[in-house]
């Protein structure tokens, strides 16, 4: 059991590492949990000023889905333990070990896994997201459509197998952390892409 069980194991450790965190204490920046949405991730850390800091987290949270995933992939796991694998890192980022379990809301991360995938499920889902976030400036709501986009484009590129099953897993996960967000935007409230800390409430 243990065997079979060290992919997830594994994968749910990379997930965890908080790129928010890490890059933020090298460059000397506050904590992103302290200060805009509290958030450990790329948007909020925007939210400090820093774009080269929101760039680095962006990508060493993707790049740590991708790399589970491609993993998984390269060491042939059947498509089962492939879709495990790429829960499993995505839960990392979302429960993540070095935070005590209060990770981030999985959006690069979950961009990352897309793109190890299947590059094309990976790419029209971040078109989502890109198309909604430049039409509106909410990192959140673009985060949402792409979640809900998600799904279906998996199951238009890669058919009926376990990996839209997964990846609708997942974007029900990433709809749920955003709960805050969905309140925000209802009452007017949520930041737009850019808003300084001090803009924020
Ligand atoms: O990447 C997470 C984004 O969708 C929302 O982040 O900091 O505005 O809650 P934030």
């Amino acid at each position: 059991i243990l065997v079979s069980a060290l992919p997830f194991l594994v994968a749910f450790l990379i997930g965890s590492i908080p790129f928010a965190v890490i890059v933020s204490k090298l460059m000397g920046l506050g904590d992103p949990r302290s200060y805009g949405s509290g958030n450990p991730g790329a948007t909020n850390v925007l939210r400090s000023g820093n774009k080269l800091a929101a760039l680095l987290t962006l990508l060493g949270d993707a790049i740590k889905g991708t790399f589970a995933v491609a993993l998984a992939m390269a060491l042939h796991l059947p498509e089962h333990m492939v879709a495990g694998v790429a829960l499993a890192v995505f839960l990392g980022h979302v429960f993540s070990v070095f935070l005590r379990f209060k990770g981030g809301k999985g959006v690069a991360t979950a961009a990352g896994v897309l793109l190890g995938l299947d590059w094309r499920v990976g790419c029209a889902t971040l078109l989502v997201w890109i198309a909604v976030a430049a039409a509106t400036r909410y990192s959140s709501l673009a985060a949402l459509c792409a979640a809900v986009a998600a799904p279906v484009i998996t199951y238009l590129f890669m058919g009926h197998n376990v990996m839209p099953g997964a990846v609708l897993t997942m974007s029900l996960l990433l709809i749920w952390r955003h709960t805050s967000n969905i309140k925000k935007l209802m009452a007017g409230q949520e930041g737009r892409i850019g808003q300084k800390k001090a803009d924020q409430a």
